[in-house]
């Protein structure tokens, strides 16, 4: 195919394109769990996305409810992320490397702005697993100690640390030896201070369990963890990159408890949609543990002047627009009206939970949930399985979905919740 234009296709051309990507797909690049062509039917290929739809190939419109697994707050190509990248590609695109990038401190101090208590430093990476790599590295270099406390089902990436971090046999076991981590079970706080030992050197926690299932912790469980952290010497770290930048209702997870981490990851939304960025951000005291080598965490990629542009203007227009408070009010109106149509329908889905636009749907069976998955998906609204929990669907549109829209997607989950229950199994 050519690559770099925006030239109109024939439906000749889509359907070859089509067939084409189908082959290539599995030739090419990595594998689904089966082949694509026998995976999902129902499987097209992305052509355009605007706002809160994402466009196939031929046309066909998808209401976008999976919001790239988190990353889409602001939508698909917000208007101004996307003139503000262009007005910088148009100068320079990636950095010498030796000179200063004034755009990466201005993201830096509008991160520090919006962000709790005393977080001011940051480094910028380009995705969420160096995010956390980072923070972990952080961590190990402040307290001079190598074991981490984590929970069970979480997930904070896929690259060596993050994987020894992250909750799921499945994934770890294969790679092992990992570093040194206890898991505990989500939500409770007692078992964090019971897996602390001399050893340790941070606990990590995502504020709210997102590819665990959608997971909300009791409102005790962070503030506890704060003062555990605290009484024990050891940091908090927590990982914000499904729930930062507003997803939850607020503007960091945390806020919704008040709690003031040692080290916070971010991603996803950070991109704004648009270019890859992620970050650790800590305070002053704990950053300094880089002061001796700055040299100790380096990235070529990691701040350069698009990603940061991205991440500047995602800062501005989350708090401008005011839409953590858009995303708590949506969400609370979306959910309450799931758990309407759960009582009215019930026999597919158990429970709705979550806050603001971060929302999980556990499924009776996992079949059920696949079966649900997929009828949302002929009546064009894109929703996935969470990573850890595949019997939960998650629910994670850009928080500048309007009501009406919403009102669209909840009318076509009462159709596809229809068709799972009448029809007794497949599609
Ligand atoms: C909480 C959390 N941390 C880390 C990651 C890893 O981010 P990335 O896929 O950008 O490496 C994810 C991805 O889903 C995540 O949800």
């Amino acid at each position: 195919m050519e690559v770099g234009t925006n030239r109109p296709l024939t439906p000749e051309e889509a359907a070859e394109l089509t067939e084409e990507c189908f082959d290539s797909f599995d030739a090419f690049v990595n594998r689904w769990p089966k082949p694509i062509r026998d995976w999902d039917s129902g499987q097209v290929v992305e052509w355009e996305g605007e706002g809160v739809t994402i466009k196939d190939i031929t046309g066909r419109t998808f209401i976008d409810c999976l919001g790239g697994y988190g990353v889409f707050t602001l939508g698909h190509r917000h208007p101004e992320v996307i003139a503000a990248v262009k007005a910088q590609l148009d100068r320079l695109a990636l950095h010498s490397q030796k000179l200063l990038n004034p755009i990466a401190y201005e993201a830096a101090k509008r991160l520090a702005k919006v962000s709790p208590g005393d977080l001011k430093r940051t480094f910028f990476t380009n995705s969420g697993t160096e995010a956390v790599e980072g923070a972990l590295k952080l961590a190990r270099l402040y307290t001079r100690k190598p074991k981490f406390v984590s929970t069970v089902n979480s997930f904070h990436g896929k690259t060596l640390g993050s994987l020894s971090v992250t909750g799921r046999d499945i994934f770890r076991k294969p790679m092992l030896p990992l570093l040194a981590v206890s898991f505990v079970p989500f939500g409770d706080a007692g078992a964090v201070e019971r897996a602390i030992d001399d050893e340790t050197c941070a606990v990590i926690v995502e504020p709210i369990q997102g590819e665990g299932g959608v997971h909300v912790p009791p409102d005790d469980y962070l503030p506890a963890l704060r003062e555990i952290t605290r009484k024990k010497n050891v940091l908090l770290i927590v990982d914000e990159v499904q729930t930062g930048l507003g997803r939850t209702g607020k503007m960091f997870g945390v806020d919704h408890w008040g709690v003031v981490p040692d080290i916070m990851c971010l991603a996803k939304g950070l991109s704004g949609g648009v270019i890859p960025c992620g970050a650790f951000h800590t305070n002053d005291e704990i950053w300094r543990s880089f002061h001796p080598l700055p040299l100790f965490q380096t990235s070529t990629f990691g701040s350069n002047p698009l990603a940061v542009t991205c991440a500047a203007k995602t800062i501005e227009i989350t708090a401008r627009d005011r839409l953590p408070e858009r995303a708590a009010e949506t969400g609370a109106y979306f959910l309450g009206k799931l758990e309407e149509l759960i009582e009215r329908l019930p026999g597919v889905i158990r429970e709705a939970r979550g806050k603001g636009l971060l929302i999980g749907l556990e499924a009776i069976t996992e079949e059920l949930g696949t079966r649900l998955a997929h009828a949302l998906f002929d009546r064009d609204v894109l929703v996935a399985n969470t990573l850890n929990n595949p019997r939960v669907i998650r629910i994670e549109p850009p928080l500048i979905i309007e009501r009406a829209v919403v009102d669209e997607v909840l009318g076509r989950m009462e159709a596809a919740m229809k068709a799972v229950r009448a029809a007794p199994s497949g599609r």
